[in-house]
């Protein structure tokens, strides 16, 4: 195949963000990564891409899944530098060794350092992470299936989108009528998957706590009220309250309470846990806000699962609690922007409408529904490459 002026043209790129990547600039791993993926499928034959689309990356898909519950990423962890062989391998997870290994070396998960001797990467360890490890068993068990099941499910519907939560190509796949949360509820490993999930999903990536995102001191802390209310901030449905965590781990000098609220059913599973960085409670987002005056009520990751007179419902519930002037909305979402949304934005836009119906929002969107619901935009933050970014409101 003859080289061609685009091909050139992401190497010279990918030289250029190389040099900032070495110089540590924000945003340039992203870059890099994005650009390797374009040399990747401008060097890729039709036949090529077929292959890795349709067998390469499902086969891997299969195995990283089977490999978790075979605990082959502990093993090659425990066996160092020196690695293991795939018999010995094979022995200690009662498996045959055909089924280990290779197919995850060429994808680069594991690394063999001899004929049949595999060793850990980057990736295995972290597999042995419960919340990396339950990202692997959520996405191909509960996501893998709803995609398994769209074209069949559009075909039924004649391609009309779904448009309630009970019926959807999830509902179609698991064969239920559940929306998906009650789904959860209902297979407490998945709910417990889901949430340690949510806690890694993002581990890593751009934050708004991190410095040159969102202004914590200037926002937050400058102009804090503690005779108002001592709570600093709420965050409402926030999982297992990894948001929290980070934020009182990045700014260990926030003054005030920091309260987490989620369904019954997430936050009983942290009761016993003696948390000492917030105060859990159980709490619909349906009904009205009971904490009154808070410095600033932050949703993260919520407003995408529901539609937008769900949305407004939800926000409206918080009004009566806000002080006009004072108490912030800090809505933390993707955004979708107009041209050449990057995959991680348009693949949770995915996620989201195989599970709930639903839709990841652009910039009109999110203006549109916080109008509607009563709130006016103060601030929009973002960092480099970045995917998400803070929506900051107040009362209008
Ligand atoms: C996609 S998760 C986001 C979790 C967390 N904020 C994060 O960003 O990782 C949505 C959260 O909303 C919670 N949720 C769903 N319905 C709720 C309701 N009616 N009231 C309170 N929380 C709810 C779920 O339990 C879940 O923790």
């Amino acid at each position: 195949m003859p080289r061609s002026v685009e091909v050139d043209n992401v190497l010279a790129q990918l030289q250029s963000v190389g040099a900032e990547y070495r110089e540590e600039q924000p945003g340039a791993r992203e870059q890099l990564i994005q650009l390797s993926r374009e040399l990747i499928s401008r060097l890729e034959l039709p036949s090529e891409a077929i292959q890795r689309i349709g067998w390469a990356e499902p086969a891997r898909a299969a195995h990283c899944r089977i490999a978790v519950d075979l605990k082959i990423p502990e093993h090659l962890k425990e066996s160092g530098v020196a690695g293991i062989s795939a018999k010995d391998l094979a022995a200690k997870v009662g498996a045959d060794d055909v089924l280990i290994g290779k197919h995850l070396v060429a994808m680069n998960v594991v690394a063999e350092n001899g004929v049949d001797t595999y060793v850990a990467t980057g990736l295995s360890n972290a597999l042995t992470d419960p919340k990396y490890r339950d990202g692997i068993i959520y996405t191909y068990d509960v996501a893998g299936p709803s995609f398994r099941a769209l074209p069949e499910y559009l075909k039924k519907t004649s391609y009309a989108l779904p448009t309630e939560l009970t019926n959807g190509p999830f509902q179609h796949a698991h064969k239920t009528d559940l929306p998906f949360f009650a789904w959860l509820d209902q297979n407490p490993p998945y709910l417990e998957v889901f949430n340690n999930y949510m806690s890694a999903y993002r581990a890593g990536k751009p934050s708004w706590v991190d410095p040159g995102f969102y202004p914590i001191q200037g926002r937050l802390v400058d102009g804090f009220e503690p005779t108002l209310s001592d709570i600093v901030l709420v965050d409402v449905g926030g999982g297992l309250g990894h948001d929290l965590r980070e934020l009182k781990e990045k700014h260990p000098s926030l003054p005030g309470r920091l309260v987490l609220q989620d369904r019954p059913e997430v936050i009983s599973s942290l009761s016993s846990t003696g948390e000492t960085v917030f105060e859990p409670m159980s709490h619909d987002f349906f009904t009205e806000q009971p904490v009154k005056n808070a410095r600033a009520y932050y949703l993260h990751s919520v407003l995408h699962d529901w539609g937008d007179d769900d949305c407004i419902k939800i926000l409206q519930q918080l009004k009566p609690a806000m002080k006009a002037g004072y108490s912030r909305l800090l809505i933390n979402e993707l955004v979708v922007s107009g041209q050449n949304a990057p995959w991680s934005v348009t693949s949770m836009d995915q996620l989201v409408f195989v599970l709930g119906a639903m839709k990841e929002r652009t910039d009109a969107d999110w203006k549109s529904i916080l109008e509607r619901a009563g709130f006016q935009i103060v601030g929009i933050h973002s960092f480099a490459m970045g995917s998400e970014v803070i929506i900051e409101a107040e009362l209008a």
